[in-house]
């Protein structure tokens, strides 16, 4: 049986080292990963960590020539059984509740058919900003699964909502997911 196949979108914040942790569950869990980083989560966190964890290369940039003739956005947004973006940024929120496609990761969102589960992970002031509030809610209304943060202490020193949910918390909801739609 072909093992389903997981796009995940990886952004540009401090929680985007666990979601090293997230492909290595999922791949030991049999999913088949591939993972989108954008330009500025390869700031946080190197490619190829991500590359030997899911034995794929990874993408970051929509114009890299590549060996083979296939636009990569649409195959990769094409083959997904499910899309999940961990952590997502306040930008990224940003340009995907407004279809905005300005990146290889918010183009492939954009390009696929698969249900879409996002991780949003920032500064509390940010999470509890008016048009992130409004971004979140239009996301939803578009079918979009948030798996909202947790409460704790912030990388920044601030205490508040904005923590990456726990890695438990997200498989569930993956799982959940993937249940339902294969
Ligand atoms: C040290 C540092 C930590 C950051 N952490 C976050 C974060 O947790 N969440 C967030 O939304 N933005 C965070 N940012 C800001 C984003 O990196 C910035 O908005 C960037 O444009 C996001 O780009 P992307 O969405 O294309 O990955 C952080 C920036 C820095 C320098």
């Amino acid at each position: 049986m072909k093992k389903p196949t997981i796009i995940l979108g990886v952004t540009g914040g401090i929680a985007c080292y666990k979601s090293a942790d997230l492909v290595s569950r999922l791949v030991k869990k049999g999913f088949d990963v591939h993972v989108i980083m954008t330009r500025n989560a390869t700031e946080f966190i190197t490619p190829l960590t991500f590359q030997k964890l899911s034995s794929h290369k990874v993408v970051t940039n929509m114009f890299e020539k590549t060996a083979t003739f296939s636009v990569e956005h649409i195959s990769l947004a094409q083959i997904a059984d499910l899309f999940v973006v961990v952590p997502a940024s306040a930008n990224f929120i940003g340009k995907m509740a407004n279809g905005l496609a300005d990146d290889m990761l918010t183009t492939t969102v954009m390009a696929t058919k698969a249900p879409v589960i996002i991780a949003p992970a920032m500064n509390t002031a940010m999470w509890n900003n008016s048009i992130l509030k409004d971004n979140i809610e239009k996301l939803k209304k578009y079918g979009v699964i948030i798996v909202d943060p947790a409460e704790g202490r912030l990388a920044c020193g601030d205490f508040g909502k904005g923590k990456l949910a726990e890695m438990d918390d997200i498989m569930q909801v993956i799982e959940k997911k993937l249940v339902d739609i294969l």
